[in-house]
């Protein structure tokens, strides 16, 4: 794939849209500093009605391991494929690496402190697999037990619901070495290390989540080389999906073994998918968008199958399933875990291969820095529908948020009205599909920091604190004053 393109580029040209439709990198970094954000009325949809969330909601902050916490060679941890990607000239912006991140391995104490001022009850960070076995298979390295138990425990002083994910992209360098995700081998070495650690943790942490966005890192990492491990080989992409749904099951039932009273689900990926015309054939394509983005790792454990869509262009054998494969990837999932940041146009027409595909993104709603259309309305309709189709669920919303660029002003204060605007939006969209019947228990916003955004390095800040990159230190932006608010009193007004 061309170099210099962003991870939202190359999807939307993987779907057949050329990059040039994002706005000039140039353009939103001066939209970024202007001090007159735009104003609410700019976000489209309705205003979101005043809402009392339930007492008993989980309003909490997503993180992940490789993106904060630095620290990426120390206390035996193993090299995983993101320290090797991010060493690889030419890989990440900036020549960026996790090396030191938000170093939030040493501040987690001082992270923690963050939430608590932000009056939030939930944090969902990830558990870097290397750490707890530094080449994937064997030794567990109790060092990297201890970090994670010292997490838990201040999460648990500050009233934190922990709810890690047990794998957020950073798999040990040595599978890599022994084939990665392709290789069905790593079905039994994933659910191993999900079972180590949940019999470590299973006694403190009631909630798991297993991948996050499976499709992202399958697709990237294998298909489009754009994230770790950087290989661009569509039949090693398809293996890697079934190996990953094979692992999810596995895993699912080694969590439960550890600790039968353990509730886990998924973080998954979901986008939009709404028709570009009124045509047939655009309607048709965009449910085959919603089947490729949205259920390809959520029908395997809720329903047994591939959703039919896929399977009618993607022969099994690519897939590489072998009898007994469905029964293995289906599982009752407690919840499901939606990450959600974009709606996508749809046509029918040239693109990701058999799948007649074409994706560009809304250009009605403002956009992020990193190009994605503010467009909270798509958010309701995507919430509406994966409750609808897996039988009324109970959701977390596991991430959703936005790229702002700004900066402390002279006061010290970061006034990120934009980002505020795109919450306030975004939440409310959670409240109508509460409204409307959806069983949504939690939100969590992406990010508690600004931080490694993959190979965008530091270049997109998706943080309600500002962290400066020289001295680590950190500062609450207003929007995440706001949220701090809204946590406190369920109210969106
Ligand atoms: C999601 C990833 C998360 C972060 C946000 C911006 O796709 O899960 O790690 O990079 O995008």
């Amino acid at each position: 794939m061309p170099s210099g393109m962003n991870r939202r580029s190359f999807l939307q040209t993987t779907l057949g849209v050329a990059a040039s439709t994002l706005l000039p990198r140039s353009l939103l970094t001066a939209q970024s500093r202007s001090s007159s954000p735009l104003a609410y009325d700019a976000t489209p949809g309705a205003p979101p009605e005043p809402f009392q969330f339930p007492r008993d909601f989980y309003w909490g902050v997503a993180t992940a391991s490789y993106q904060i916490e630095g620290a990426w060679k120390e206390d035996g941890k193993g090299e995983s494929i993101w320290d090797r990607f991010s060493h690889t000239v030419g890989k990440i912006k900036g020549a960026a690496t996790g090396d030191v991140a938000c170093d939030s391995y040493h501040r987690y104490k001082e992270d923690i402190a963050l939430m608590r001022a932000l009056n939030l009850n939930s944090y969902r960070f990830s558990i870097a697999w290397p750490r707890i076995q530094p080449t994937g298979t064997g030794p567990v390295n109790q060092k990297g037990l201890d970090y994670y138990s010292r997490l838990v425990d201040s999460a648990l002083e500050a009233k934190l619901r922990p709810l890690p994910t047990l794998y957020h992209w950073d798999l040990p360098q040595a599978l890599e070495d022994k084939g990665g995700w392709p290789n069905r081998d790593l079905v039994g070495y994933f659910a191993d290390y999900c079972s180590i650690t949940a019999k470590a943790f299973g006694d403190r942490i009631k909630t798991w989540a297993i991948f996050n966005e499976p499709w992202i890192f399958t697709l990237l990492g294998y298909h489009a080389g754009t994230h770790a491990p950087g290989r661009a080989n569509p039949a090693d992409f398809l293996h890697a999906t079934h190996t990953v749904n094979l692992a999810q099951g596995q895993a699912f039932r080694a969590v439960k073994a550890a600790h039968s009273d353990a509730k886990v689900g998924a973080a998954c990926n979901t986008s939009h998918g709404e028709p570009k015309t009124s045509s047939a054939a655009d309607k048709a394509a965009a449910e085959r968008y919603n089947a490729f983005r949205n259920q390809w790792f959520v029908d395997p454990p809720m329903k047994g199958e591939y959703p039919r869509l896929l399977v009618d262009r993607i022969p099994p054998e690519a897939l590489g399933i072998k009898p007994g494969d469905m029964e293995i990837a289906k599982v009752p999932l407690d919840f499901l875990g939606i990450n959600y940041y974009d709606r996508q146009l749809v046509a029918d027409a040239e693109g990701w291969e058999t799948l007649h595909i074409k994706g560009e993104n809304g250009e009605q709603g403002p956009h992020s820095e990193f190009g994605w259309e503010v467009w909270p309305d798509s958010f309701y309709k995507l919430l509406m529908r994966m409750s609808n189709d897996y039988g009324k669920p109970v959701i977390e919303i596991t991430e959703n948020g936005c790229s702002y660029g700004d900066t402390p002003d002279e006061h010290g204060r970061v006034p990120d009205q934009r980002r505020t605007n795109f919450y306030r939006g975004y939440v409310g969209a959670v409240a109508r599909a509460i409204k409307d019947g959806a069983n949504i228990r939690g939100y969590h916003a992406w990010s508690l920091l600004d931080n490694f955004e993959w190979a965008e390095g530091y270049s997109q800040r998706f943080g309600l604190t500002y962290v400066d990159f020289r001295t680590q230190k950190r500062t609450i932006k207003d929007s995440g004053r706001w949220y701090g608010q809204l946590a406190a009193t369920g109210k969106l007004s």
